[in-house]
């Protein structure tokens, strides 16, 4: 049980960073570019948001079994609570992207772009502090 959600945790971790990283990427090729993306890539970028939003609710629901299974709850200590921080960050950006994004797409008008890069900004900075944090966190 513990082996299986760490590894599914650590999993969610590897995709959440590569959306993040690959988001990133992408969207300063687009505004560099000065460009809206084509249909189809705005598609992918959607699928990247999904997959980002999947992987942050794996984080939680992995994270809280673990939690409970190890240390008997979240109040493990102030450094957890500062990454619990980073991870509500992450997904409040996500959330927020996703439907931002679900909207434009029904709409059929493209994405606000400066808002996409704030959240997606926003995104790093929530797993920057959630990882440094965890570090922390569980280190004797
Ligand atoms: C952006 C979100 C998150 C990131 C980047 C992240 C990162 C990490 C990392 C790197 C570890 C390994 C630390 C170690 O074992 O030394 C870890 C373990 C853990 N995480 Fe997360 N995590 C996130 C979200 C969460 C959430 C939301 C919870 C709980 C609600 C959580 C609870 C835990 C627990 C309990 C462990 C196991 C510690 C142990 O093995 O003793 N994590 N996380």
């Amino acid at each position: 049980m513990e082996i299986g959600l760490k590894v599914l945790h650590y999993f969610a971790i590897l995709f959440a960073g590569g959306v993040t990283v690959g988001s990133t990427i992408m969207q300063s090729a687009y505004v560099r570019a000065g460009e809206v993306p084509p249909p189809h890539v705005g598609k992918a970028f959607a699928l990247l948001g999904y997959i980002g939003l999947g992987s942050i609710l794996t984080l939680w629901i992995t994270g809280i079994g673990l939690a409970h299974l190890l240390y008997g709850g979240l109040g493990i200590n102030g450094a957890f609570h500062a990454k619990l921080l980073g991870a509500a960050i992450v997904l409040g950006a996500s959330l927020f992207g996703n439907i931002h994004m679900h909207g434009a797409m029904k709409a059929k008008r493209p994405p606000n772009a400066a808002l996409m890069k704030r959240l997606v900004q926003l995104g790093r900075g929530g797993i920057a502090l959630a990882i440094i944090a965890a570090a922390v966190a569980f280190s004797a």
